[in-house]
């Protein structure tokens, strides 16, 4: 039987988080990648407010498949002004390849009808690859860095990159208008509630990033490189403080500057998923946060 979408509401919340990792843990298996462990109760909880979240501040972007009265998969979309981003897109294992994607991606796009600027972090998820690039959007190939930074590496930092708070998030709207043409309103509050902020702003230039607690840059945006430097070069100072691996998720030719420290922080450097762009190129000062783009 196939798949009918509808609106997401947060009665889906448990089913469509099931299947976010049950999809996520299958692919990492056929990529013959080491599975993520088991969710704790608390990434668990961290995986349904992103849901939440969303379906709190974007209603109309939320979507759900169902087989049978059944959630198997859901999108979740953002509008912010006129940009849309794809913040997740997955399917249950058990019933991929039978075109339940295809119908909650188009359901989503509908949602951005109006934007001019559209992203999308992809899986490494053949099916993923082709939805987005047979909808309209431009494929840019990524890499990833992760480990922990090489302590001889890391510079003296100036004075530039203070810490940051909720109360710094119209300065990083500011920015956001600047580095990616949109505001991130309410999932700056959220991720500024969530986990460290770093902050730049001084005569040469604004930028803000989050890093997650387990060592994840979560999302940076300056308004030049040397800007996104100094944030990115702070990210890996406070992994290696707290002796934690450092994550650089989502890095394309765009953002040479942070591949480059990548390498001199002598991380490992790997293929990732691509992103996919329409309307526009990528930013180059910006690292996206694949679940507020
Ligand atoms: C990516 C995902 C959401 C797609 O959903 P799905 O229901 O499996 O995909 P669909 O059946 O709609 O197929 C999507 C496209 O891939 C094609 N396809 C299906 N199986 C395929 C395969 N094994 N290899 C290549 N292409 C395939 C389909 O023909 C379709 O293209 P078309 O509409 O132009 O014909 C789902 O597979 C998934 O959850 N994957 C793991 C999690 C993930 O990577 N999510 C994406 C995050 S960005």
């Amino acid at each position: 039987m196939s798949a009918t979408v509808r609106p997401m509401t947060h009665d889906d919340v448990v089913a469509a988080s099931q299947a976010q990792v049950s999809a996520f843990d299958d692919l990492d298996r056929r990529r013959h990648e080491t599975p993520m462990p088991t969710p704790t109760d608390a990434i668990w909880e961290r995986i349904r407010l992103r849901h939440h979240h969303l379906i709190d501040t974007d209603p109309g972007g939320s979507w759900v498949a169902e087989i049978d009265g059944n959630v198997i998969g859901c999108a979740l979309a953002l509008k912010r002004e006129t940009y849309w981003g794809l913040s997740l897109l997955v399917v249950d294992p058990t019933v991929q390849s039978s075109g339940a994607g295809r119908k909650l991606l188009d359901a989503s796009l509908t949602y951005g009808e109006g934007c001019d600027r559209w992203i999308i972090l992809s899986s490494s998820d053949e099916r993923a690859i082709r939805l987005y690039a047979t909808s309209g959007f431009e494929l840019y190939p990524q890499v990833y860095g992760t480990g922990k930074p090489d302590p001889k590496a890391l510079p003296a930092l100036r004075n530039r990159v203070r810490d940051g708070s909720v109360d710094d998030t119209a300065l990083a709207d500011d920015v956001d208008r600047i580095v990616r043409g949109a505001p991130r309103g309410p999932d700056h509050v959220r991720m500024a509630t969530d986990m460290p902020l770093f902050i730049a702003d001084d005569v040469d230039g604004k930028g803000y990033a989050y890093i997650r607690q387990d060592g994840e840059v979560y999302c940076l945006g300056a308004t030049n490189e040397a800007t996104a430097t100094a944030l990115l070069w702070r990210c890996f100072a406070y992994a290696h403080e707290a002796d934690r691996p450092v994550g650089v998720i989502d890095m394309n030719a765009e953002q040479q500057w942070a591949i480059s420290m990548a390498f001199q922080a002598r991380l490992k450097v790997q293929p990732a998923g691509p992103v996919f762009w329409r309307g526009t190129t990528p930013p180059k000062a910006f690292l996206p946060s694949g679940a507020y783009l």
